[in-house]
Parts: structure tokens; sequence; C-alpha cells
């Protein structure tokens, strides 16, 4: 087991070595999580808090079931509610939480970049659960592990990441993580959706689907992030879903046994076809969401285990 890092605040600072060891102790936690006895106490005594400053259920509820069936005490902190409606500052709320020792901090802010600033001024594991437009990395992950256990490898696959590249943390995460274990990667969607910074990540750009879908291995979709949209970036969901909407016509060019992913939420007749992703045989929807506690399970235990190492004492 090679993982030596603090934190988990993005895929970037990772090595390949590093995403198989947590995808390694996350299959365990997939065959726990199948039980009737889904416990474990490897974070027995520790204090987990999820910070989400933005809202969200899935990633926030994965997080919490993954602190508390490793036997942490688990807090949510409702930050709606909190003092930064008063207006604290982020920095000022974290060290004040800070002082009440948490082991693991599970942190999902608006603005890129709040997290790891967060990071610095805290002595505990923090985990990015998604910063603005930057990192969302145990989605990432979830996905990294979905893909490997239905393909059976996670290297020399054609990926194609579709839809709203610009504005999304999922599609970073993912470049980066599918790039370092030697994938290849399209991505596929309007000009006005791509990043402008596109030439920099080594991927292929299409702007057809049926011509970027050809003969790949696995069709990721994304949501169209209409929060974060002040303009025309779409003439209209309707034309959207008609040029980019994942339906059963466009995936006929994919490969046979391609399978289709969505990290959620989804707008069904936007981006994807509602009887495309409940297709049982092609799409891995709900495998991702299932993949998405036992990864989360297994990165914290790894930066538990690297606390421990460090400060014995803290841990005894
Ligand atoms: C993603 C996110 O929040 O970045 N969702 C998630 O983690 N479940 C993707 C999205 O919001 O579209």
């Amino acid at each position: 087991m090679t993982f030596s890092h603090s934190h988990l605040l993005g895929i970037e600072p990772l090595t390949p070595s590093d995403i198989t060891a947590i995808l390694d102790l996350a299959d365990q936690y997939v065959e726990l999580n199948r039980r009737d006895v889904k416990h474990s106490n490897v974070l027995a005594g520790l204090t987990q808090v999820n910070m989400f400053f933005e809202n969200s259920t899935r990633t926030q509820a994965s997080f919490e079931l993954a602190g508390k069936r490793l036997g942490a005490d688990v807090m949510n902190m409702a930050m709606q509610a909190s003092s930064i409606k008063k207006g604290e500052t982020l920095i000022d709320t974290a060290m004040t939480l800070n002082a009440m020792h948490p082991d693991l901090l599970v942190v999902r802010h608006p603005h890129s970049g709040a997290v790891d600033l967060l990071a610095q001024k805290v002595n505990c594991a923090v985990l990015n659960a998604g910063d603005g437009r930057h990192e969302h990395p145990t989605q990432a992950l979830l996905d990294a592990l979905t893909i490997r256990r239905a393909k059976g490898r996670l290297h020399r696959l054609s990926i194609a990441i579709c839809g709203d590249i610009a504005h999304s943390r999922v599609a970073r995460s993912n470049i980066m993580l599918l790039g370092k274990m030697e994938n290849r990667i399209r991505l596929i969607g309007p000009p006005t959706l791509m990043p402008s910074e596109i030439g920099a990540f080594g991927v292929e750009v299409y702007d057809d689907m049926a011509e970027g879908l050809n003969d790949v291995d696995v069709v990721m979709m994304l949501r169209l992030q209409k929060e974060r949209m002040d303009g025309g970036f779409i003439p209209s969901e309707r034309e959207y879903y008609h040029r980019y909407g994942l339906d059963a016509l466009k995936l006929n060019h994919a490969k046979n046994d391609a399978i289709v992913m969505h990290p959620g939420p989804m707008n069904r007749g936007v981006e994807i076809d509602g009887e495309i992703a409940d297709d049982i045989n092609r799409s891995v929807i709900q495998e991702q969401v299932e993949m998405g506690v036992a990864v989360r399970m297994a990165a914290m235990e790894l930066l538990a285990r690297n606390r421990r190492a460090k400060s014995p004492e803290v841990m005894a």
C-alpha cells in the first residue's frame, strides 16, 4: 500500500498506484456493504464532520453512510443555516470547527480552491466533496471503480465524456484520473460548453455525438449545469437533447457492450433518455452510487491510517 497523502483534495496529486490502492481497498468494502451486517470499526473513536456549502443529496448521504459503516462519529453541519449567513468567513468557520478536534473533514464548496485553502488552516484530514468547477475526486474514483468492475480493467479503454464539460468538476477529475491510467479520452459537446484550456488536456474533442461515440467502451454523460450558466450556452433544451442527449440511436455508435454512466442528478430528456438511464443492460448508474460508498470508505480509511502513523498519541 503506497498511499501517503494527508488529504484528498483532488486527483491531480495522485499517482496511478495511489489510485489503484484506493480502488483495491474499495473493492473489499463493496463486499462488506453487501452483507447483512455492514460494520467495521476502523474509524471508531474518530469524528467526521461533513460541511456542505452547496446542496447535495447523494454525495453527502454517501459520505455519511461511509463514515457510519466504519464506526466514526459523523456530524452534518447545515451550512446554509449556519453563521456563514451571519457574515462569518470560511476560515473562521473552519477554525471554530478545528477547535472541536475533528479527524476527518468532508467539504463541498461552490468556489474552486476553497477546499484547498481550508485544508491549509485545519489540522485534520480534509476530503474534497466538490469545489466549484475544479475537482470532485471521490466521484472520479467511484467512476473508475465502476468502469474497472464492468470492463475488467482500467487502462486502454476508449471513454467518451459528453455534454457540459466547461462547468463540470466531475469531467475535470475524470479526465485526470482516466488519463493517468492511460485511457483514450474523447470529449463530446457543443463548443460553447468546452473549457477554453482544452488543448492542455491531451484529449480528442468532438461536437458531433455520432462521430465521437464511434466504438467507445464507456459513455459518460454529464448534467447540464444550469445553475452555473449565466448566458446563452445552449439554444434550447429541446435542441440540446436533439443534438447531444443520449438516446438509443446515438448509443448505437458505441461498442455493443459499451456502458452508460451519469454522476447524477439527471435531467431526463435533456442530456439522457430516461429509458437508456434505466436500461440495466447498458446503464451502470445505480452501480456508480453503490461504488460511491465503498470508495469513500476506502479513502477515509487510508487518510485515517496516515494520520495515525504521523501522530500515534492522537489515535491511540
Ligand atoms: C455532481 C456534482 O455535484 O459535481 N454530482 C454529484 O456529485 N452527485 C455532478 C452534478 O452536479 O452534475
